[in-house]
């Protein structure tokens, strides 16, 4: 149960409309709180929106692309008369997965603005009022591909290894604070995403996450960062975390071609 005393009475959550963002939402919403859910598509918005009112929730949808800089203003704007307790910044993927030198930059951009930029801006808009309030969580979604660099992946891994790194100075700036910060690290997860992309969960020893698990764990964990590695992946980040680059990278490649298809 997630103290909604402490990270309440409002959660935004970021992709917040389907997969692990709206099995947050779900949890969140059972538990009491009240929620501003973004992303881009207004139908699954409306949908997950219209399940958490079922709950009691008071909801909040507003369909903004994260990737857009003008997005951040908007939201802020729109969530003034808020008290947000609560920031979950779940919206990242490799929107744009193109060999480096065969895209183009604008491409990379966009990976780096969804999931770097965005959440830095709402990070310290939100950071700053749970601060002065003494209380308060962010988290953030990160990846096991922030652990390891990727063909096709170069820019969203260096990106998810941003994360992480700024998540760990975060939580010591704020843990005086009573501002907890979370860095979620998740392995491969069932999302509609994932589902779309055409990944093959089925590959023999893989570890799979489910939405609701892995959102559930994420919860229970906010006061425990500033990493937390969703269990069955512990494995994979203390052998990518090893020295010999080289090898590593070769490995994963090979691993990351058979799970994900071209
Ligand atoms: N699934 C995995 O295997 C996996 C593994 C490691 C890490 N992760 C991380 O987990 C997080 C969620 O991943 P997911 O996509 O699989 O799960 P998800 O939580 O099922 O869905 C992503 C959510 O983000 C929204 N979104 C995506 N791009 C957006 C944009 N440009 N602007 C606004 N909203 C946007 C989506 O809605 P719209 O599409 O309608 O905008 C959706 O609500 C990401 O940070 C990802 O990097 C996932």
């Amino acid at each position: 149960m997630t103290d909604v005393a402490k990270y309440g009475p409002w959660a935004v959550i970021l992709g917040g409309s389907e997969g692990v963002g709206a099995s947050f939402a779900h949890q969140l919403a059972g538990d009491g709180f009240n929620l501003v859910l973004v992303a881009r598509r207004p139908e699954p918005l409306e949908e997950t929106a219209a399940q958490l009112r079922k709950l009691g929730a008071q909801v909040r949808t507003h369909s903004l692309d994260l990737m857009r800089a003008e997005s951040v203003q908007t939201l802020i704007g729109a969530t003034a008369d808020l008290e947000v307790g609560l920031l979950i910044c779940n919206a990242g993927a490799n929107s744009y997965g193109k060999p480096f030198l065969d895209g183009d930059l604008a491409g990379f951009q966009g990976v780096i603005d969804l999931n770097v930029t965005t959440p830095l801006a709402l990070a310290q808009h939100y950071g700053r009022g749970m601060r002065d309030r003494g209380r308060g969580g962010i988290l953030f979604v990160g990846s096991l591909a922030g652990y390891l660099g990727s063909a096709r992946e170069s820019v969203y891994g260096a990106a998810k290894a941003f994360g992480r790194i700024f998540a760990e100075g975060l939580w010591l700036e704020l843990r005086d604070h009573g501002v907890d910060v979370l860095e979620l690290v998740l392995g491969v997860t069932r999302t509609p995403a994932m589902e779309r992309a055409g990944l093959d969960f089925d590959i023999p020893g893989l570890t799979v996450g489910e939405p609701a698990d892995v959102a559930r764990e994420g919860l229970a964990h906010l006061s425990d960062g500033p990493v937390w590695v969703v269990a069955g992946n512990e494995k994979v980040v203390e052998i990518r975390s090893r020295t010999d680059r080289a090898t590593l990278a070769v490995g994963a490649h090979e691993a990351l071609k058979r799970l994900m298809p071209e």
